[in-house]
């Protein structure tokens, strides 16, 4: 696979797949000229290691552990500018990051209805203003970037500046936020998140037409995570999901997430949705802790494998990047041809 493009990443489930991790991978091995961050805005928290430091970054790219790479938030994605500039602060990338012109702006009065009643009580959302926010966009009353002075110095036209990378040949990482399964369109309804999140709409938000698209990554975890309300088919009791070691906390909210084993039906309709060409799986050591920190496909145990070839069969699409542990080169990185299906 050449490293060219528009490459799109997106979360295969409910979010919390392990999207910062493999976006962190790429972008360091596969030096993007351009990330862009697409999904609905802060509600989202993507973990990445960054000069030592564990960050959990709600508006930045992933791809800033890269310093050469251009950072841009896509026109459809909504900005809170104190978590944007905080983000900018804490990984000195004020230089390299931009945000579009038109991407809406969250303000307090969209965090507090976020924070009660419906939007708290029944869908558990994560209290961060974006329902409220998009429903202001909709009803066309929102403020938009351009009109904040706040986020003045950033301001540039997204699209206009991914279309040209591509058109010089370059690779362009674009970054999806949330998981598939939370669609607005395609979840189910009302336990979802305030847009469509398949890897349309995240072309849709960042200003990319079908076309341009070369790949589509989808990101699964080796078992499934839900937080919030809404449907999670195999949940396990709390005391279980602790006992498998599958126990996560929620990278926005802190709230103990539900937890499932991998559902091979839900990642069918998933794959066909975004039209995956690719699979990157993650914690494969939380299934077979024999995998730990294991960076070659060959020396992963039996069971492992096995469970990597069900994948491919099942999916009909090849399983490229395995992670085996926190480090960001705990990954397995396979050739596309050494597909088994
Ligand atoms: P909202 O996106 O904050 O409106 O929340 C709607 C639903 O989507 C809730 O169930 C949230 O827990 C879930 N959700 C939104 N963003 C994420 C995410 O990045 N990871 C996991 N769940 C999310
Ligand atoms: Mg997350």
């Amino acid at each position: 696979m050449e490293n060219n493009g528009c490459w799109v990443i997106v979360g295969g489930a409910f979010g919390d797949e392990g999207k910062g991790k493999i976006i962190s991978y790429l972008a360091l091995k596969k030096n993007p000229a351009i990330a862009v961050r697409g999904g609905v805005g802060p509600n989202a928290g993507h973990t990445i290691v960054y000069n030592g430091r564990t960050l959990k970054l709600r508006m930045l790219p992933c791809a800033v552990v890269n310093e050469k790479t251009q950072l841009f938030v896509g026109a459809g994605v909504l900005v809170d500018p104190e978590v944007f500039l905080k983000e900018i602060a804490e990984t000195s990338s004020s230089a390299r990051t931009k945000v579009d012109r038109n991407c809406a702006v969250i303000e307090k009065k969209h965090v507090e209805i976020d924070r009660e009643g419906h939007l708290k009580e029944v869908i558990g959302t994560t209290g961060t203003g974006t329902g409220p926010a998009n429903s202001d966009r909709i009803l066309r009353i929102g403020k938009l970037a351009k009109d904040d002075d706040r986020l003045k110095s950033y301001i540039d036209n997204t699209s206009c500046r991914i279309n040209s990378a591509l058109d010089r040949k370059e690779l362009v990482l674009v970054e999806g936020t949330q998981g598939s399964l939370l669609s607005l369109y395609h979840g189910d309804y009302p336990y979802v998140t305030s847009k469509d999140v398949s890897a349309s709409g995240i072309c849709s938000d960042i200003g990319v037409g079908p076309k341009r698209v070369k790949e589509v990554l989808v990101v699964f975890k080796s078992y499934t995570t839900r937080v919030g309300s809404g449907a999670l088919e195999g949940e396990l009791s709390p005391e279980e999901t602790v006992k498998r070691g599958w126990q996560e906390y929620g990278s926005v909210t802190g709230r103990l997430r539900r937890a499932a084993p991998f559902n091979f039906k839900l990642a069918k309709e998933s794959i066909t949705l975004n039209s995956a060409t690719q699979i990157a799986l993650t914690k494969l050591d939380s299934l077979f802790p024999e995998a730990s920190s294991v960076r070659e496909f060959e020396r992963l145990p039996e069971k492992a494998k096995n469970f990597v070839f069900e994948m491919e069969m099942e999916l009909s699409t090849p399983v490229v990047y395995i992670g085996t542990g926190p480090d960001a080169e705990d990954i397995i990185e396979r050739k596309v041809e050494s597909r088994t299906w």
